[in-house]
């Protein structure tokens, strides 16, 4: 695996991309940043981190057996790499919010963003983006936002964390990649944010309804039960869970 280290970039992500598009690298590629002036999040958003307190890396990997009806399976693994990371620390309360943020109660630490590049319906490769709040203590304007530093009282050194995520990172990916699929959805679900809880979400409207979230589907939408018993998969343009 190549580590590239920069002192900034516009996004890792897009880095990544700029380099598939020039080289098709037959390797995995990790840039990691220490300040990036346009960071990318889900949904179109922007994801800001303090230079140098955070992690904010991406990882590019190949794939030679994964079929793009099972790209969840990918958010799965990834999700699941970090979670029993921080888990170890220990980091308390962890929980994956569908698709893939990480929370520690109701905060959110970790946000992940995931852009496949496809070939006919295999995913040829994919950029991991991870950024994780470490050693940040104020997050103005930000509510539910935490850091591991807020959370444990200590700092914590990045190269350590990050060696640490890549390994288990790609531990589960050359899992994926060998058996085409994750087979960890129940880990996943038993994890998963606010489960069989009665909770609020938004629809493409902007309508709020009520339900409860029973797990994800095997595309990896969310399932949630509404007020009439009926059950419904939600893709992510579909919905937004409220806090
Ligand atoms: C989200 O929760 O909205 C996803 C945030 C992903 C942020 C990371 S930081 C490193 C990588 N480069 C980016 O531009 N975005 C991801």
């Amino acid at each position: 695996m190549q580590l590239i280290k920069l002192d900034a970039t516009d996004s890792t992500n897009l880095y990544l991309k700029n380099l598939w598009l020039n080289d098709h690298p037959e390797e995995d590629v990790v840039v990691v940043a220490e300040k990036q002036l346009k960071g990318r999040g889900q949904r179109g958003s922007s994801w800001q981190s303090e230079p140098g307190k955070n992690l904010t890396f991406s990882l590019l990997k190949r794939f030679h057996n994964l079929d793009v009806q099972n790209q969840f399976h990918l958010n799965i693994a990834v999700s699941l790499a970090i979670y029993s990371v921080l888990k170890k620390i220990p980091i308390p309360d962890l929980f994956v919010k569908w698709p893939n943020d990480i929370l520690s109660g109701n905060s959110k630490i970790c946000g992940i963003l995931v852009e496949n590049i496809l070939q006919k319906q295999q995913i040829q490769a994919s950029i991991i983006g991870v950024g994780l709040n470490v050693n940040q203590t104020e997050f103005p304007g930000l509510s539910h936002v935490s850091s591991l530093k807020l959370i444990t009282g200590q700092n914590r050194h990045l190269d350590e964390l990050l060696q640490d995520i890549l390994d288990q990172l790609q531990t589960n990916l050359q899992q994926l990649d060998i058996a085409g699929n994750c087979q960890s959805i129940p880990a996943y679900e038993e994890v998963l944010f606010r489960k069989d809880k009665p909770s609020t979400f938004k629809d493409a409207q902007g309508e709020l309804f009520m339900g409860f979230i029973r797990g994800v589907s095997p595309e990896g939408k969310l399932r949630v039960e509404l007020e009439d018993l009926i059950l419904k998969d939600f893709d992510l343009k579909e919905v937004q869970l409220m806090y």
